[in-house]
């Protein structure tokens, strides 16, 4: 197929003759694999990267330059051959992905594709929560699997000094409960340790995880924000974390994927999990399964990549599906050995955390 481009014609991606939501074709016996071995299986699009929260680790506070959106379709069509290529697991990011309208039709028209194995894909959704309570019902009718919702603090006034937002956690622990009833299980929470900020909610966190039944997961704080706050001090460690907790109820740790960002404990009583995800004091780089799509269509191999590519330029040029796949496969053979964290000469990712998506 020649690009549309050669008549001329301003072609919309959405309109190409595959329509977006058709079935993946095979495009590949061979799974998608980097040259280091590792197995890409799971996909993070972020759909948008406007935030309605501004954590304090996270931007500046002022609403910087935003990327584009792309319409879901093209997502879609993106996902598609992303499936024809091995992947098995969707996350949806953003920015806070539930600022946009027509995400529970996204869902749908996700979950109708098929994997090479014939199922259908896992899909995941990454939120603050904000807006959760009213949506995780009709978000798990149209196939959503499970849900990670952000919160920094248990306790409503710390929670808004964070967020720079007044009121949200009641809203926030409306949409955790909402998620539960929904059954988009298991619902984990993340939370990101900051020192002189809200290491001190690591017990609260511990007896919240068993009250109310979901997976806690401490993150290490990231040099990913738009302030550029970090250094190595701020971070909470996961022996830290595994050290505090200890003081309120013994940790035993349980078997995870080898794929899986956190690693995974329970109390000794058996009652209630946490999780800590630890990339700067274990990196998990070796057997990263990920790659991501940011909401203006470009593929990012690593959080920390220094450049994205351009996949949805393919589209506007009118390529066919087997083109695109061509692409991702170049692209995932330049996936990053690993992160440089705290090393001397580290080079800041090209875009943070709120323009990639978790
Ligand atoms: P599961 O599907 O439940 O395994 O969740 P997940 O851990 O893949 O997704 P989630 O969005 O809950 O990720 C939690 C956090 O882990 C993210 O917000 C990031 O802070 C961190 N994280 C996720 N993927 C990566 C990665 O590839 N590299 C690094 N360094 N951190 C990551
Ligand atoms: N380091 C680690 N995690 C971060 N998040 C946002 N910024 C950082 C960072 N610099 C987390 C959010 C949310 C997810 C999308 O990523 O708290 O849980
Ligand atoms: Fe928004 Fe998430 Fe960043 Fe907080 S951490 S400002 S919820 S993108």
């Amino acid at each position: 197929m020649l690009p549309s481009s050669a008549f001329g014609i301003q072609v919309n991606s959405t309109d190409l003759q595959t329509p977006a939501g058709a079935q993946p074709e095979k495009i590949s016996d061979v799974p998608l694999t980097d040259k280091f071995g590792r197995t890409i299986h799971d996909l993070r699009i972020s759909i948008t990267d406007r935030c309605n929260y501004r954590c304090v680790y996270c931007r500046t506070g002022t609403n910087g330059a935003a990327f584009a959106e792309l319409p879901f379709d093209d997502y879609l069509r993106m996902a598609r051959v992303l499936i024809g290529l091995g992947i098995t697991k969707i996350r949806l990011t953003g920015g806070e992905p539930l600022l946009r309208k027509g995400i529970v039709e996204f869902v749908r028209d996700l979950s109708k594709l098929r994997t090479l194995q014939g199922k259908k894909p896992e899909i995941a959704l990454t939120t603050n929560g904000h807006l959760l309570a009213e949506i995780a019902q009709p978000l798990k009718d149209a196939g959503l699997d499970r849900v990670s919702v952000s919160m920094d603090a248990v306790d409503p006034e710390r929670f808004a000094r964070i967020t720079r937002v007044p009121n949200g956690y009641d809203s926030v622990l409306a949409g955790v409960r909402a998620s539960q009833r929904a059954g988009l299980d298991p619902v984990k929470v993340n939370c990101v340790l900051l020192r002189g900020f809200n290491e001190d909610q690591v017990i609260p966190f511990g007896m919240f995880a068993r009250d109310e039944g979901v997976i806690v997961r401490f993150i290490e704080f990231m040099p990913l924000e738009e302030g550029r706050v970090w250094t190595p001090e701020v971070v909470v460690t996961l022996d830290e974390i595994v050290a505090r907790m200890s003081e309120y109820r013994p940790l035993v740790e349980i078997e995870r994927a080898p794929s899986e960002t956190a690693r995974r404990y329970r109390f000794s009583d058996g009652v209630g999990e946490i999780g800590i995800i630890a990339p700067v004091s274990r990196p998990f780089c070796g057997h990263c399964s990920r790659i991501r799509i940011t909401s203006d269509g470009k593929l990012r191999t690593c959080l920390f990549s220094v450049w994205d590519h351009d996949l949805h330029e393919l589209m506007r040029r009118g390529e066919p599906d087997d083109k695109l796949a061509e692409f991702i496969e170049a692209v995932v053979n330049k996936k990053e050995e690993r992160h440089h964290i705290g090393e001397p000469g580290f080079v800041p990712a090209s875009r943070t955390m709120v323009h990639i998506g978790g």
